[in-house]
């Protein structure tokens, strides 16, 4: 691949973070995207002595009605082409729907859906005109099924994946691809941010928890192959297939009892 632009949100940790070194090692120049301006400052500085790239920061909150805009009218100001979009930057919360704190709900839909598909409507008409461009959207194992105690958070990757592969069809013959990753537990800040027990996390163990670098690295791989759907690893993969033979009236309260052990008060709700 020759050398281009990727746009990262949520690059400030996590996944985004290591999705930002995988690209960067590619030799491709990056644009950091997320609120913590002081993490995103450190990982460009990192990534350009070691990588001799050109790496921009743009502190945005994605939560913000005109976030998308803004950063593409900003790009757009400074002459910076984007070549490649990753929309990884979401939230999740935990809890039962009547429970869950309505303005993080809200948060979560803008940045989870509404951002995502506001930045992607921005960058793929010059992404068509020039006849290149890759879009990889961060859904989740949650995608594929219905999650009483995260309800909102399933049904916004649900949309990620729905909508990920329908465009993804539209722009067939474009020389634009979307890929749809779909990540199962991974180790971030995401279940301190959705009040999710680590200790509960921890007992998965790590045949089921991956790394933030190894979701990374096949998401990459996957945007490269221009995968439409990727779920990283053996299990989450024997997951969503398994579950797609188990009928709904058994697969959503199974699910909803595992998500209730997820809880900070580590007691099923
Ligand atoms: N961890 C998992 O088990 C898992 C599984 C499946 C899918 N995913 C998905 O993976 C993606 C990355 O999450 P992660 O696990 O890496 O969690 P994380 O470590 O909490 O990272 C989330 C990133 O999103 C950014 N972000 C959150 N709210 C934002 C806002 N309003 N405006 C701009 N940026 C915002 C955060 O940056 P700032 O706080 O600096 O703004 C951070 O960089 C998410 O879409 C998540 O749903 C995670």
């Amino acid at each position: 691949m020759k050398k281009r632009t990727a746009l990262i949100t949520g690059a400030s940790s996590g996944i985004g973070y290591e999705l930002a070194k995988v690209i960067a090692k590619d030799g491709h120049d990056l644009v950091l995207v997320a609120r913590t301006q002081k993490k995103l400052e450190e990982l460009a500085k990192a990534l350009q002595t070691t990588f001799k790239i050109k790496v921009t920061v743009l502190p945005k909150d994605l939560n913000l009605p005109n976030a998308a805009q803004e950063i593409y009218q900003e790009l757009k100001s400074k002459g910076i082409g984007i070549d490649m979009l990753v929309n990884n930057a979401g939230l999740g919360t935990h809890g039962k729907f009547t429970q869950t704190d309505a303005a993080q709900d809200a948060q979560m839909m803008q940045v989870n859906i509404v951002a995502l598909t506001e930045l992607t409507k921005a960058f793929t008409p010059d992404m068509v005109a020039q006849k290149w461009g890759r879009i990889m959207n961060v859904a989740s194992i949650a995608s594929f099924m219905s999650s009483p105690n995260m309800a909102i958070y399933a049904a916004t990757k649900a949309y990620v994946l729905s909508f990920s592969e329908a465009i993804n069809e539209e722009l067939r013959g474009t020389g634009v691809s979307v890929t749809a990753l779909c990540p199962g537990v991974t180790q971030t800040n995401f279940f301190e941010t959705a009040h999710v027990s680590q200790e509960n996390i921890n007992r998965f163990g790590s045949l089921v928890v991956q790394s933030a670098e190894e979701v990374a690295k096949s998401g990459y791989q996957a945007l490269k192959a221009q995968k439409t759907v990727h779920i990283t690893g053996l299990v989450n993969n024997l997951s969503v297939n398994s579950m797609q033979w188990v009928p709904r009236q058994i697969r959503t309260p199974m699910l909803g009892l595992m998500f209730s052990f997820f809880g900070e008060n580590k007691e099923p709700s």
